[in-house]
């Protein structure tokens, strides 16, 4: 008997080596050659390779897409708390009561803005006082300092849409017949006809505003007469999240600029 059977014939070419197992014995075949022991197989390690730079690749291309991330977003600057920061008059000398109330009054043409707390929040600074002589004024107003208790400071960016100065600006006595709420000087928004009462912490006289003028809290050094801007009360100035965010600090003093009021009296 043969290992094919009983009289199986041995397929043509018939080697020993091919019936040199037994029958029904399944084996593996290798379909290609396999590396000796102790060869590399390049293609295994050329495919090694391929990974950890795709990996590299991938980790650097991931890091750069967070680094672009990071700075798509706006930096938030700001402060941690209200400053005391000192006015400086247009010359840049510290600016005194005595200067503020002998050269500044409700008839004043003048708009005067400082920046406070942050670079890019401009607010007026006004002596509500009548000139000599005049009645057209007021004294001993919501948060006003110096000896009458005259000037304020109230923000200079309109609570409506955001007009800021001089769009938005002073109205000194006499400047227009119209006369909101009963005054003859007043903060005027020539955007939209928005009207606040200086003397009462900027309230709303006249809309589309139907929130105050954020006020600065002023503070008299009766010791060497200076001005500082301390702190802010009211809603956030318009534009910002919040009044302490949105910009840089002014630092420790803020210079007095003189601005080119737009003003119209058409509004009602
Ligand atoms: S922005 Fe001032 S009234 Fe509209």
């Amino acid at each position: 008997m043969t290992a094919f059977g009983m009289g199986a014939a041995c397929p043509s070419p018939c080697t020993a080596a091919a019936l040199s197992f037994p029958v029904g014995q399944l084996h593996r075949v290798a379909a290609t050659p396999s590396s000796e022991p102790g060869e590399v197989d390049e293609t295994k390690r050329n495919v090694l390779k391929l990974l950890v730079a795709a990996g590299v690749v991938g980790a650097a291309g991931g890091g750069l897409v967070a680094g672009s991330l990071q700075y798509a977003q706006p930096p938030t600057v700001g402060l941690s708390s209200f400053p005391r920061v000192q006015l400086l008059d247009l010359d840049g000398t510290p600016l005194t009561v005595t200067k503020a109330e002998k050269e500044y009054n409700a008839e004043t043409g003048d708009v005067l803005t400082f920046n406070y707390p942050l670079r890019n929040e401009p607010n007026f600074l006004l002596n509500v006082a009548p000139a000599s002589g005049s009645s057209s004024g007021a004294t001993n107003v919501v948060n006003g300092v110096g000896s009458q208790k005259s000037i304020v400071a109230f923000s200079a960016i309109c609570q409506h849409l955001g007009c800021p100065a001089p769009a938005i600006s002073y109205y000194p006595a006499g400047i227009c017949p119209q006369s909101p709420g009963g005054k003859s000087f007043y903060i005027h928004c020539t955007c939209h006809g928005s009207t606040y009462d200086v003397t009462n912490g900027a309230a709303n006289l006249t809309g589309p505003a139907v929130l105050p003028l954020p006020q600065v809290i002023l503070e008299w050094d009766q010791g060497d007469d200076t001005l500082y801007a301390v702190n802010m009360v009211g809603p956030p100035v318009n534009g910002h999240l919040d009044t302490l965010t949105g910009d840089y600090g002014v630092g420790t003093s803020s210079q007095l600029t003189r601005q080119q009021p737009v003003r119209l009296c058409n509004f009602s």
